[in-house]
């Protein structure tokens, strides 16, 4: 074993339950790390990080450049057709003109202005979701609170029916299709993923298929008219929305609590936003993007060829002390200077951070004023997977 791979094992749970001391010593051994058993290059640094998700060098794929024998790659497993072309046509896997295209037409819905819209709405459903924990003395702070609230504005939003039935099937068609983000799924993995994206597909379609007969005020149905998009690439994106829509959300409710409770602290009311952004820098949600390299590049004097994949390591790249100072590792829920890059940068930039920030700013602050003494009642047990950083539950007592 190699020294990389004595440090950067993100199959193991004890580098899983904290990636960040080996996140350190990778930083300090230089700029970009060749990663064996991932066939990747590792990229810790912020700048490194940052600059590269900007460079048109590197892209989310390469099917819109080369084939994939010109770029030396194996076209994926037909047996998993159904998750690819569901994926391979959403907005966040799409490059160039076809990207810039979908983002035009589905960036109205979430800017700012019209995420302000929804606030009254999220804070309601917030209050009434803490409300109902508080009332029942505790319990579980994930399923009572933490994806209720995204998965319920997210489907609202794209015009998901309200019952139960129907949103209830969001949550567990997004788990079984973000288990192919991890690194190197099983066969099994890759199966419920193909059952998901077949049954989620389904679902959409038929949906579609409802709100043209009987159009809603909902993304769907805005966009139902719009010539320019495929069917495929409505179905496609609508599933990104919904999934995108609430997954890291929801583990940055977790995450960002277990961390609150670990350290001892309470954000300060009046200072909610600046600490909401520090628990998002402190345990990044989403720890890894890969990039596949285009045309080649040099990092740290290190020749990077075309046909290579990058892992560009967020979790590092926030406690980069080059960036973040000497308390790049540390809790600070008044840290003035904190540009973290959980969002990412450049064309991908999350179409949803304004909502998410909404959506955070409105549990926390829900949390903080019903539930002041808010404690944990065991240790909660961490999702294996180190792509996706969340835990399967968090038990509280009020
Ligand atoms: C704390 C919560 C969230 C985090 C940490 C997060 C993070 C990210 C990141 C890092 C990317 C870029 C990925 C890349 O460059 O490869 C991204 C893209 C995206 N996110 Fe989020 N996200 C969050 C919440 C949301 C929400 C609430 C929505 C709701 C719609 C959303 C929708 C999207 C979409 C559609 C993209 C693709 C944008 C594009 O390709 O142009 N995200 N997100």
């Amino acid at each position: 074993m190699d020294a990389v791979e004595a440090v950067y094992d993100p199959f193991s749970p004890e580098f899983v339950a904290d990636p960040y001391p080996a996140y350190a010593e990778l930083r300090a051994a230089g700029r970009a790390h060749w990663h064996g058993p991932t066939r990747q290059w590792l990229i810790p640094h912020y700048e490194d990080v940052s600059a590269l998700l900007r460079d048109r060098r590197l892209g989310r794929t390469y099917t819109h450049r080369f084939t994939h024998e010109e770029f030396g790659r194996e076209a994926p497993d037909a047996a998993y057709e159904p998750f690819h072309t569901l994926n391979d046509h959403g907005l966040l896997d799409l490059e160039a003109a076809d990207h810039s295209r979908i983002r035009r037409l589905v960036s109205k819905a979430f800017t700012p202005r019209t995420v302000e819209n929804l606030a009254p709405t999220v804070r309601r459903l917030a209050a009434d979701l803490v409300g109902d924990l508080v009332a029942a003395g505790g319990g579980d702070l994930q399923a009572a609170v933490a994806e209720p609230l995204p998965v319920a504005v997210i489907a609202q939003m794209l015009g998901v029916p309200g019952d139960d039935e129907e949103r209830g099937r969001l949550r567990p068609w997004s788990a079984a299709i973000c288990g192919m983000f991890e690194l190197n799924p099983s066969e099994e993995t890759a199966r419920l993923a193909v059952e998901a994206s077949v049954e989620f597909s389904d679902y959409l379609r038929e949906l579609i298929a409802r709100r043209r007969k009987s159009p809603g005020d909902d993304l769907i149905s805005a966009l139902i008219g719009v010539e320019e998009l495929t069917e495929q690439e409505m179905i496609s994106t609508c599933v990104l929305l919904l999934n995108a829509g609430h997954e890291a959300t929801v583990n940055t409710t977790v995450n960002g609590w277990w961390t609150l409770l670990k350290h001892g602290v309470r954000p300060d009311p009046e200072k909610l936003s600046t600490a909401v952004e520090e628990l998002l820098r402190y345990d990044t949600p989403l720890q890894m993007f890969e990039r596949w390299v285009l045309d080649d590049i040099e990092i740290g004097g290190r020749l990077i060829p075309r046909g290579s994949e990058v892992a560009l390591l967020f979790g590092s790249a926030n406690r980069d002390p080059a960036r973040f100072g000497p308390t790049a590792d540390e809790l600070d829920l008044t840290r003035a200077d904190n540009p973290h890059i959980t969002f990412g940068a450049g064309i991908h930039y999350c179409l949803g951070a304004p909502l998410a920030r909404l959506e955070l700013a409105a549990v926390f602050g829900e949390l903080l004023r019903q539930a002041p003494d808010l404690r944990l009642v065991a240790e909660p047990v961490r999702q294996p997977g180190y792509v996706i950083r969340g835990f399967e539950e968090l038990l509280v007592e009020v």
